[in-house]
């Protein structure tokens, strides 16, 4: 599929998450564990983050190109709902992500959680952030195959994001949530689609982007969100999802899909990811997996 023709097919599904329907009233009727409820403040604070993401993107020369500019809005404005969606149901749940932090009810204005995601932001845009998004705009002139690395990254990112929703939605008792998490994973699908559609076909016409991707995943790829939040956090959530043999045998499916980018094979980027994380740990996944009633969770951060 050609550039114009991806981008077009994305262009015209792009909306707005449709939160038609959704059974926000019975949600504290059902479990929620407190591991589920840390894993979604989690996601909730990764998706609110975009916008950091997209002005990082933006200092590159991804700029110069309406094409993928266009993209990014609309990738952009879908993000920032599906935060704003996990918000509200960490709101209904009754989750609290600190001391004193309410979260949003379901028919609350929007935007909500401005505090925290001010606080989030301020916490992720120090000298080290500052120093990274330098060198990313500085590499991003440098790199004639800029622009596939891009797509690459994008698209490895949205694959373990919908894969982790995927291992939530398998793993909870809350039908509400399954609800929710389905429609945000159809978003990440395609989301997904026009990045790997675009990583392969600038990766193949590239042997320069190649050899630059595979250099940049090798070294610097971490799990999407490392940085914005404790890494305790990152960690939590990968060995969570990704800690058990069935989120192994998970992560080398990712890792298998990830090698049929050309030039990416081999990486295995997210069983190491989950052996780091697991070494940090010291062990075996930590936190149950469903069970615990989250009416008076409060979640650690
Ligand atoms: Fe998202
Ligand atoms: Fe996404």
């Amino acid at each position: 599929m050609d550039e114009r023709t991806n981008l077009d097919r994305h262009l015209r599904g792009s909306r707005r998450l449709d939160l038609t329907g959704v059974a926000w009233e019975r949600i504290a009727d059902h479990p929620l564990s407190g591991a589920e409820a840390r894993c979604l403040t989690y996601m909730m604070d990764i998706e609110s983050h975009t916008m950091v993401f997209l002005r990082d993107l933006l200092a590159t020369r991804a700029v110069h190109d309406a094409r993928l500019t266009a993209f990014l809005a609309s990738w952009a404005y879908e993000e920032l709902w599906h935060g704003e969606a996990l918000g509200r149901f960490l709101g209904e749940a009754g989750a609290r992500p600190g001391p004193g932090q309410d979260l949003p009810r379901w028919d609350d204005p929007y935007p909500s959680c401005v505090g925290r995601i001010g606080r989030v932001r301020a916490g992720a845009t120090g000298a080290r952030a500052t120093l990274g998004r330098r060198a990313l705009a500085a590499a991003s002139w440098c790199i004639g195959g800029f622009p596939a690395v891009h797509m690459a990254w994008g698209a490895v990112n949205e694959l373990s994001t919908l894969t982790a929703y995927e291992r939530l939605v398998r793993g909870t008792a809350n039908p509400v949530l399954v609800d929710l998490l389905g429609r945000i994973v159809r978003d990440e699908r395609r989301h997904y689609s026009f990045y790997r559609v675009e990583a392969e076909r600038r990766l193949a016409a590239d042997a320069r982007a190649r050899r630059a991707a595979r250099l940049a995943f090798d070294r610097a790829w971490a799990i999407v969100g490392t940085g914005v939040r404790p890494l305790a956090e990152t960690d939590f959530v990968v060995l969570h999802l990704f800690g058990d043999g069935d989120g192994l045998l998970a992560a080398r499916e990712m890792d298998r899909t990830v090698d049929g980018l050309p030039g990416l094979d081999g990486l295995r980027l997210f069983e190491r990811a989950r052996a780091g994380a697991l070494r940090r740990a010291g062990g075996p996944a930590p936190g149950a997996r469903r069970g615990v009633r989250v009416g008076s969770c409060s979640i650690g951060s």
